[in-house]
């Protein structure tokens, strides 16, 4: 696998973080050790997006589709964020990334979870490095949902509405498009991920379960993209 990062670099990458509870399977334990190994390897990704000099990084943490998993999983995956952004925010902030988070602020996440994390968003908010982003009780067709909702509760009229009105309204707007999204664990689906924003990316699908997923896998996916060649719907 290559070790350097490529030429063509992506400002925005997005990662659908598929296959810890398999990978807890395969040992015999129970899903949640799935889900802490998988924190370290995100772990080691953020670094690895730093040191490449990735401009954001987008992993999907909890989807809106995710409550229906058994009791004691949510329970583990809600306590996820806050205890990801807390254990390592000195290093964060040292590393001069910014914490964003994309999805729905509803009554089903506990007020403590909502306060880590607006506390890492606002203790970060002014770093210029990498911007980390964690789609968090994320929907691709909530987040549009949401979008005509703010845009109708201002009251514009339907010629006052384009694309860029959408943009404007999703829950970061000031991130750009990805412009590749990686999915581990061999599945190939988007699974309602980014649907607005991903309309043109590129998408490479890879084998590793996520726990396993490292620098190289990450490496080898950026070298995947540059040997693309991007069209956006022209010839
Ligand atoms: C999908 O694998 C993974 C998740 C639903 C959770 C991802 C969470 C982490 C990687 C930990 C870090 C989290 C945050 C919020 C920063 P799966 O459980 O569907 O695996 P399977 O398909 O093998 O069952």
């Amino acid at each position: 696998m290559p070790a350097d990062p490529p030429a063509a670099l992506p400002r925005h990458v997005a990662i659908v973080m598929d296959g810890n509870g398999r990978w807890a399977k395969r040992q015999g334990m129970h899903r949640t050790f799935g889900h802490a190994a998988g924190e370290e390897a995100l772990y080691r990704v953020v670094d690895a997006a730093i040191d490449l000099g990735l401009e954001a990084l987008t992993v999907y943490g909890f989807s809106t589709e995710n409550w229906t998993r058994p009791e004691e999983e949510v329970a583990y995956l809600m306590g996820l964020p806050g205890e990801v952004v807390a254990k390592r925010m000195a290093e964060l902030h040292r590393r001069n990334v910014r914490v964003v988070v994309a999805g729905r602020r509803d009554g089903r996440v506990p007020a403590s979870v909502l306060d880590h994390i607006d506390d890492a968003v606002a203790r970060t908010a002014t770093n210029t490095g990498l911007t980390f982003c964690i789609a968090f009780n994320y929907g691709g067709r909530a987040e549009i949902t949401d979008a005509v909702r703010a845009i109708l509760a201002k009251g514009l009229s339907p010629e006052e509405v384009d694309q860029d009105t959408i943009s404007a309204h999703l829950y970061v707007p000031e991130l750009p498009d990805p412009d590749l999204v990686i999915r581990t664990s061999g599945e190939v689906r988007w699974s309602n991920f980014l649907l607005w924003q991903a309309a043109y990316a590129e998408f490479v699908f890879v084998d590793t379960l996520w726990p396993d997923f490292r620098r190289e896998h990450l490496v080898a996916a950026l070298d995947e993209y540059a040997r693309r060649e991007r069209r956006f719907g022209g010839v």
